[in-house]
């Protein structure tokens, strides 16, 4: 079975349980200020997992593409992905842990979809601690429904609780599913939940019962919810019976398009996979984050940075392999053409993604062959220095001078036997930040603070964008936000920088608003009545049909998630702090309300 199979089984099993298929969401979260990417089929859930209502009903089930960066360095392995594809189901405040169960044992093994042999089937379910008691009702489930009891392993917190995936959120415990490879036990303690290899995790059925707050409790939460995860990389892999990820039609014509571009077969040499299956996660994550509906395009800062670091080191595998000069365009395309069913917005963003690639790739060619001269002139004497060290300090100037990434100088060092001190690194890129006030953005960490501040951002950001249309001209677009409890940040369509007189009109209008107190209501209907109304709504973004539009008195209307503030009178004062240009034909306004 392909991936585009296993996609649609799933969402047509879970249909024909009353499920309402939703959209999948951007990659870049909103108003999220703790993760630069969605990280889980979850993630643009999290309110409603928290127990705001959701447009579509209690059932839901969606593909969802999602980015998760903290295993950069093990990219290039047989199995890590900087980029998936996470299948899900969620019951909000529907059914629990019962029938969740049965529709993944039925899913699983029945004839009709995956066809799984219930032999094959082991699972792990949460063994108790801390006061929260073992889970002996999925145990009983998995048992009814045949799974002798050594293949229901009772394990501890660290391997059978999800979430929050950050510092707050909704979490709970889960039952994990696994596919027997058939390998010998590694031992006598050997059971499903082992990580020898024999054991190869499919599928998790978190049952979230908790929001754990800011202060560390676990609270109960107002109705309990299921949100399962089916990585769909990994489960076509273990289905087609291949031992990687990169072996499945996936990766195939990725791979193929790489090595006829470097002239490299590939299963030939390790080292040489390993660059190809880098190039293959980083350009094809690249890929998807250029060719976002809100798209973002590398820069120095935030989640630019991460996608100007997965393109630097594709190129540096490239020529790793071989090749000299741009060569990514043609992968580039080969990826848009693997995924343009799933995600039409691939093809639609085709030309904006390849540009922004060839950019990166010539900018970074030049960057490069100046670095590396500098690395390999410095090259004798760090050799014959005994710590066999690269001083952070001397990292930092490589970075500072030459802009060559400190995760280049690693790998180089690596290479020739040589570690870099990257506590001085930080230290002195730190330093750098806070003197630039740059202020990289943290991309580990929790979820969205749904705190009554951040509802009163999300508020005054529909109220910029109004004032900013009112001040500019309609042609003003959000092209992103982000909120922390501190400040509001907003990206718009605009030419050129705002003059000292149009930023304090746009501040004027929102504070009027705020003064006038007007009422915050929403209210859910077909996004087509909605656009009819004249609610704003992102270009390009997906949509469910039932969305939830935002009205602020008789100023705005946007379709929108929310949450937020009952009315505008609860903002205080709205100052802009600083108008800058974020991209090309696009400005940032930082805004805070005191
Ligand atoms: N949130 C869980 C996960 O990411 C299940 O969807 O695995």
């Amino acid at each position: 079975m392909n991936a585009n199979e296993l996609r649609k089984k799933y969402i047509d099993f879970f249909k024909s349980k009353g499920h309402a298929q939703i959209q999948g969401k951007s990659l870049i979260p909103d108003n999220d200020p703790t993760v630069l990417f969605t990280t889980a089929g979850m993630h643009p859930l999290v309110p409603y997992l928290l127990g705001a209502e959701h447009p579509a009903g209690g059932r839901l089930v969606n593909f969802q593409k999602c980015v998760r960066t903290g295993d950069i360095e093990s990219v290039g392995d047989l199995s890590h992905l900087t980029f998936f594809e996470m299948l899900g189901n969620w019951s909000l405040g529907d059914y629990f842990k019962e029938e969740a169960i049965e529709m993944s044992f039925e899913f699983l093994t029945s004839p009709k979809w995956l066809n799984i042999p219930v032999e094959k089937l082991g699972v792990t379910v949460f063994a108790g601690e801390e006061g929260i008691p073992r889970d002996e009702e999925s145990a009983a489930v998995w048992k009814r429904l045949g799974l002798p009891s050594e293949r229901i392993a009772y394990r501890p917190r660290r391997d059978n609780w999800w979430g929050p995936a950050g510092v707050t959120g909704p979490c709970g415990p889960d039952t994990e599913m696994f596919i027997d490879t058939g390998k010998e036990p590694c031992g006598a303690d050997c059971e499903p939940g082992c990580s020898c290899g024999k054991w190869l995790e499919i599928w998790n059925d978190v049952f979230m019962q908790y929001n754990k707050d800011a202060s560390g409790a676990y609270r109960p939460l107002s109705r309990t919810c299921v949100d399962t995860g089916m990585g769909v990389e990994r489960t076509a892999a273990i289905l087609a019976g291949k031992k990687s990820v990169y072996d499945t039609e996936i990766f195939a014509p990725i791979i193929q398009a790489i090595t006829v571009k470097t002239g490299r077969v590939y299963g030939e040499n390790e080292e040489d996979d390993r660059s190809i299956r880098i190039i293959a996660d980083h350009v094809r994550t690249a890929v998807f984050i250029i060719g976002d509906p809100k798209a973002v395009t590398p820069s120095n800062v935030g989640a630019g940075y991460v996608l100007r670091r997965l393109l630097r080191r594709s190129i540096r595998h490239g020529k790793k392999l071989g090749v000299s000069g741009v060569f990514l365009g043609e992968i580039v395309c080969m990826v848009i053409e693997t995924f343009r069913e799933p995600y039409a917005e691939l093809e639609e963003n085709r030309l904006f993604i390849l540009d922004e690639i060839y950019k990166e790739e010539a900018r970074f060619l030049e960057t490069l062959q100046k670095g590396e001269k500098e690395f390999e002139k410095l090259l004798p004497n760090l050799l014959k220095s005994p710590q066999k060290t690269i001083s952070g300090r001397l990292a930092f100037k490589l970075y500072d001078t030459y802009g060559f990434p400190v995760e280049l100088t690693e790998e180089l060092a690596r290479e020739n036997g040589l570690s870099v001190d990257r506590e001085e690194f930080d230290g002195a890129y730190k330093k750098h930040q806070e003197q630039s006030r740059t202020g990289a953005q943290v991309f580990k960490g929790g979820l969205a603070d749904h705190s009554e501040i951040t509802a009163r951002y999300h508020t005054a950001t529909h109220l910029l964008q109004k004032a900013l249309k009112i001040t500019l001209g309609e042609h003003v677009a959000q092209k992103g936000s982000n909120i922390t409890a501190e400040r509001m940040r907003f990206d718009f369509s605009h030419n050129s920088p705002l003059t000292k007189e149009e930023l304090q009109k746009v501040e004027d209008i929102v504070n009027e608003q705020i003064l006038r107190n007007l009422p915050v209501s929403m209210e859910v209907m077909p996004l087509e009545k909605a656009k009819s109304e004249g609610a704003v709504a992102l270009f390009g973004e997906k949509y469910e049909e039932q969305v939830k539009v935002y009205t602020i008195g008789d100023f705005s209307k946007e379709v929108c998630g929310g949450p937020h503030a009952k009315s505008t009178g609860e903002l205080g004062r709205f100052k802009i702090k600083k108008e800058q240009s974020s991209s090309s034909g696009v400005r940032r306004i930082r805004a805070v309300l005191e």
